[in-house]
């Protein structure tokens, strides 16, 4: 890690640090990073500033940064900005999602065509009827690694909401599931419109790689069906992580 003088302003790291990495696999969590980095060859912890920690790694010789988003569409948003900054192309979310169809399993895979925009960061990026659409190779390989690792996906739109509690709608926030009329039935309208899951960051990074010229993709392993359940089975978090890691990894040394 380079002390002190830095390319950009948040993420404590130079574009020397990078080593020309143009591949960059961001999970919301910081602590997700170095389980990410493990599956990688020689890598090594570059920085770990506010939500963001990074490493470097390669995959098959390529570098590779691995760096978290914090939660959420303004600083998954900074993460993506000041590495596209840094030199960094290809922008792959690795994260976790609430499934709400009912043939969608805890364990399962989603891997996001494209993101309803149900947040406020991205509408500073592009206009609302810009679409959130993951790029087709990115989702070609994320498809056959799923594949080849027996893993069970699903591919569609999945919903990217600024709140977890109110515009997802639970009913274990404080107000007891209360929210105002213009997210009333959120759940409702999308499952109608058949979107798989809600997150929190597609939403804003598919929109800034789409419209940057660049290239994004999410993967999200589903913790828990919210047409059955609000709250995972804690038993099945660990794996459901992993196996996520795992597909996205794969999916890095697909041609
Ligand atoms: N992340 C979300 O945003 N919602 C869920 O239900 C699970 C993970």
């Amino acid at each position: 890690m380079s002390e002190g003088n830095h390319d950009v302003f948040h993420l404590g790291i130079n574009r020397e640090d990078l080593e020309g990495a143009e591949i960059a696999l961001i999970p919301g969590d910081p602590g997700r990073v170095p389980k990410i980095a493990e599956y990688l060859e020689n890598p090594k912890k570059l920085a770990f500033t506010r939500e963001y920690q990074s490493y470097l790694g390669t995959s098959n010789g390529t570098p590779v940064v691995v760096m978290s988003t914090g939660i959420g569409g303004p600083s998954a948003a900074i993460a993506v900005e000041e590495l596209a900054l840094l030199g960094v192309k290809r922008f792959l979310r690795i994260g976790t999602t609430g499934a709400i169809q009912p043939h969608i399993e805890p364990g399962d895979v989603i891997i996001t065509t494209a993101a309803v925009r149900m947040d406020g960061t991205s509408r500073h990026i592009a206009p609302i009827e810009f679409p959130a659409a993951a790029n087709f190779h990115m989702v070609r390989r994320l498809v056959g690694a799923a594949e080849k690792l027996g893993q069970r996906y699903h591919l569609g739109v999945s919903a990217s909401s600024d709140t977890f509690y109110q515009g997802q709608g639970r009913q274990d926030s404080f107000r007891k599931g209360f929210v105002h009329r213009e997210l009333r039935n959120k759940i409702e309208e999308m499952q109608n419109l058949n979107v798989l899951s809600f997150e929190m960051e597609a939403g804003t990074v598919l929109t800034q790689t789409a419209a940057y010229g660049l290239a994004g993709a999410c993967i999200s392993g589903v913790l828990v069906n919210r047409t059955r359940a609000e709250f995972p089975d804690a038993a099945v978090i660990g794996d459901v992580v992993q196996n996520t890691i795992k597909v996205a990894v794969e999916s890095l040394t697909i041609a």
